[in-house]
């Protein structure tokens, strides 16, 4: 491996080549004030729910629905994303961004409310794959009632997971790095799934749950 990849890494991270409804989506994040995901991350997000043949999913962290975007064109027709986020108006415009995508309202469904509060209420092994992007400090418990909704071969995906570098830091003790460094391990060492750390964006976690 060479010793300096960022040149690479920012490579990869733009090569995806982004059209009109997500420009608009990334736009309405920032006058938002919501951190959407990469292009690079946005692009394994279509990739993972596409080979996965995903039917049901379920995301925490619409924000203005870059990442709900990315999902749904990786998703079956059939498919239905369930999408979860406190703010309304973030959710209104992910709405804007789903119908601008082409997206049949039906195959949306967004819920206005905390993670924590929202999840619980979800159905046991329905859904194919969970994202989770908000709200780090709850992640363990997000991380739990994920594994609940899975079924078997179902993926989880953790965006941020590697936290800008922070992470990989043993100095790094910011609370949300040291949530963050223990979900990751404790994903790796829990024998309900298998994991990987792809190092793309701020670290994408990927499990697939045995
Ligand atoms: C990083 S943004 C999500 C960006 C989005 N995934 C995208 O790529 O376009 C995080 C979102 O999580 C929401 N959020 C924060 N805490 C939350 C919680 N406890 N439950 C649900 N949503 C939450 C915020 O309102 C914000 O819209």
């Amino acid at each position: 491996m060479s010793a300096d990849k960022s040149t690479s890494w920012s490579y990869a991270e733009d090569l995806p080549a982004e059209d009109e409804v997500m420009l608009r989506a990334r736009e309405r994040s920032f006058e938002l004030g919501v951190t959407p995901v990469g292009p690079g991350v946005g692009a394994v997000l279509t990739v993972l729910a596409a080979s996965s043949k995903a039917q049901t999913a379920v995301e925490v962290g619409t924000g203005a629905g870059v990442s709900g975007v990315c999902l749904l064109r990786g998703l079956g027709r059939q498919s239905v994303l369930t999408t979860i986020d406190v703010d309304v108006e973030h959710l209104k415009a992910a709405r804007e961004a789903f119908a601008e995508a082409g997206s049949p309202a039906n195959r949306t469904r967004t819920i206005s409310g905390r993670a924590g509060d929202v999840l619980p209420r979800l159905t046991d092994a329905a859904y194919d794959l969970v994202f989770l992007d908000a709200d780090k400090p709850g992640l363990p418990g997000y991380v739990e009632q994920a594994i609940r909704l899975l079924k078997p071969a179902g993926l989880l995906i953790i965006n941020d997971a590697l936290d800008k570098d922070k992470v990989s830091n043993p100095a790094g003790r910011e609370a949300t790095t040291v949530v963050l460094r223990q979900v990751g391990k404790a994903i790796r060492d829990d024998e309900r799934l298998a994991s990987a750390m792809l190092p793309t964006g701020d670290g994408l976690l990927v499990a697939v749950k045995k």
